[in-house]
């Protein structure tokens, strides 16, 4: 039968619209809507030091310490759970690292009213070289769900020469889609084919940047960079981040010894004005009180979970001495002063630079001594420590 032309032609527009990428839209799984908060185990036991223990422990620990209550939620087993496939290809977790399996522990953090989350790679092996999820996404998915976990995060080592990390994570996406279990799906290729251009749809969440180092400044060969260099990659891609899909600038090293306390404090309050994702990476059954003021710290977690999900801007930067915005659902404002030089300074934000009238009257909060300043106008300014921060949220 011929078709007539018209016909034809509409039928065609219709495949294109129902086919066309949505651009812009965010995936649409209902989860992560605001950035997720839990724990990995990667930052402090890497490889060696993963097993059900530590996972037990860990879950025990987030609810014994606050951190359940404060928002923490996933509990997150990074590279080395996993150790071959049966005849049928199915994933096998390490038995000697998971004499109990992987639903037994998934089923033990699920009954402390917590989440359970796993890691995988889209290519042939882990970047610890154990087995990843090519040409098993569908199998794997399943066996996920089956298992209980709640959120996957996908790393992208040992890949296939010019295999397309947009349609790898994308195949990833709709094995766990059709996997009948809510997974939040964390894409970690290190920002290495800028994922904000291509992941609004795919993950969640997807690392805008290399591997973090526990350091302040210090740059590895190979990519990885401490606090101040993820500073200044986070700094453009603001508009790419919101509810539901989210810049990742990797987990927390806070509490991991690297750092002093000051530069921890940094680091957690950029994470919160970045609308990071807020994966604890240390011993969270054996933390300093310093670490736990950090972490806990409700008033900084609240403008990480503010519902706009806005990622702050940088809005001035004098040398070493910067600004940082993010506005808040309420009509606030959320500030950072950063101070990366070796000395202490005074630094200032204007109520121009935060996008609000000079002659608007505020009160201005510090969010770490909790000091409560009204009426201010025009401007406020803090001496700030050598790597430290002032945080503050203006509310007109
Ligand atoms: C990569 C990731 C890290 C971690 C390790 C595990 O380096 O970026 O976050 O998952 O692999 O091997």
């Amino acid at each position: 039968m011929r078709i007539s032309l018209p016909i034809s032609r509409g039928l065609f527009v219709l495949m294109l619209l129902v086919s066309a990428p949505m651009a812009g839209r965010a995936l649409d799984n209902g989860l992560a809507r605001t950035p997720p908060m839990g724990w990995n185990s990667w930052n402090k036991y890497a490889c060696k030091g993963l097993n059900e223990k530590v996972v037990r422990e860990t879950a025990d620990a987030m609810v014994s310490s606050g951190m359940k209550d404060a928002g923490y939620q996933y509990v997150v087993m990074d590279d080395c759970w996993q150790v071959g496939r049966d005849a049928q290809g199915n994933i096998l977790a390490d038995p000697e690292r998971f004499p109990s399996g992987i639903k037994a522990l998934a089923d033990y953090v699920h009954s402390k009213g917590l989440k359970f989350g796993l890691y995988t790679d889209v290519g042939t092996m882990t970047c610890a070289k154990r087995p990843g999820s090519i040409g098993h996404e569908y199998q794997d998915a399943k066996q996920y769900a089956a298992w209980g976990v709640d959120y996957l995060k996908e790393d992208w080592c040992n890949t296939l020469p010019g295999q397309n990390s947009e349609s790898s994570y994308t195949l990833m996406r709709n094995a766990l889609g059709e996997a009948g279990r809510p997974i939040v799906f964390s894409i970690c290729e290190w920002g290495s084919t800028k994922p904000w251009l291509w992941a609004g749809q795919v993950g969640n969440l997807w690392r805008a940047t290399p591997d973090i180092q526990d350091c302040w400044d210090c740059k590895r060969s190979w990519g990885g960079g401490g606090i101040a260099p993820i500073l200044d990659l986070m700094d453009g891609i603001e508009s790419y981040s919101g509810p539901g899909h989210w810049n990742d600038p990797d987990m927390l090293e806070v509490g991991n010894g690297g750092m002093t306390n000051e530069e921890y404090k940094t680091h957690f309050s950029m994470w919160a004005m970045f609308s990071a994702p807020l994966l604890a990476g240390n011993d969270i059954s054996n933390m300093s009180p310093e670490t736990k003021e950090i972490l806990l710290n409700k008033d900084v977690i609240a403008i990480d979970q503010d519902a706009l999900g806005q990622q702050a801007r940088r809005v001035k930067k004098t040398g070493d001495l910067e600004v940082w915005s993010k506005q808040l659902s309420d009509g606030g404002r959320a500030v950072a002063l950063v101070n990366r030089s070796a000395a202490t300074a005074s630094i200032s934000a204007s109520w121009t630079d935060v996008g609000y009238p000079d002659s608007l009257s505020a009160t201005v909060r510090d969010l770490w001594t909790k000091k409560l300043s009204s009426n201010v106008k025009g401007s406020f300014s803090a001496d700030v420590p050598s790597h430290g921060v002032v945080m503050v949220r203006l509310n007109p």
